[in-house]
């Protein structure tokens, strides 16, 4: 795939994508993250933040600091207009740096699935880095339940749109996130809104 074709697809859909976004109950998984912070009050990260929501959203109304980065100028726009309190980035994941140590939680959700799996072992170093000690990050991952095989590189239809997904199977995912030092805290499938990922909360000793 083309380096910038997902950009394009999800600068052309950020409308369609907005007005669908309700459709997920993101409750439960933002408690049972909220309940597992150590601090409740600080600066949260959100990759792919997408139009800031649910996360951003939920954080903001709780008094944290929150920077969103997307690669995606449409849904960027969308996240001003509805947390205009968020900061912003405009930029691709894979190349982004940032400060080290600043964040209390970083989050990435529904997203590093549409980043080749193996640059992710370079994304996870990154939010180890950019995490506080003692903070808590937590990811989508795709797997077998989602693509229906055990590694993938390809394509899948997500709202009439071939979007591109990556992922390596759960036990190398594990060994990368070890090795970049990581303590895993939760690794659960959930089905939200009829679609079933892995989701992995892992913490900064
Ligand atoms: C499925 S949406 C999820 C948005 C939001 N996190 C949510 O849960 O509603 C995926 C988002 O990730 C962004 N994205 C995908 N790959 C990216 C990359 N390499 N760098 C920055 N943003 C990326 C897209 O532009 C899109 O806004």
């Amino acid at each position: 795939m083309m380096k910038n074709d997902l950009q394009k697809i999800y600068n052309r859909f950020a409308k369609t994508y907005d007005k669908n976004r309700g459709l997920f109950d993101m409750t439960e998984v933002i408690n049972d993250f909220y309940r597992r912070l150590s601090v409740h009050s600080g600066h949260l990260l959100d990759l792919g933040c997408g139009a800031g929501e649910p996360f951003p959203a939920f954080f903001i109304q709780n008094g944290w600091q929150v920077t969103g980065v997307d690669f995606s100028a449409k849904m960027l726009e969308l996240a001003r207009h509805y947390q205009p309190k968020m900061k912003t980035i405009l930029a691709d994941i894979r190349e982004i740096e940032l400060p080290h140590e600043q964040f209390e939680a970083i989050t990435s959700i529904y997203c590093l699935f549409h980043i080749e799996h193996e640059k992710h072992e370079e994304i996870f170093r990154k939010i180890y880095r950019w995490l506080k000690p003692g903070g808590l990050a937590l990811f989508t991952y795709a797997t077998n339940e989602y693509t229906g095989a055990d590694i993938f590189n390809g394509y899948k239809d997500f709202m009439n749109e071939q979007l591109f997904y990556s992922h390596t199977t759960p036990e190398k995912l594990t060994a990368i996130l070890e090795s970049a030092g990581f303590k895993i805290e939760s690794f659960q499938y959930r089905n939200i809104g009829g679609e079933t990922f892995l989701w992995v909360t892992m913490a900064r000793p």
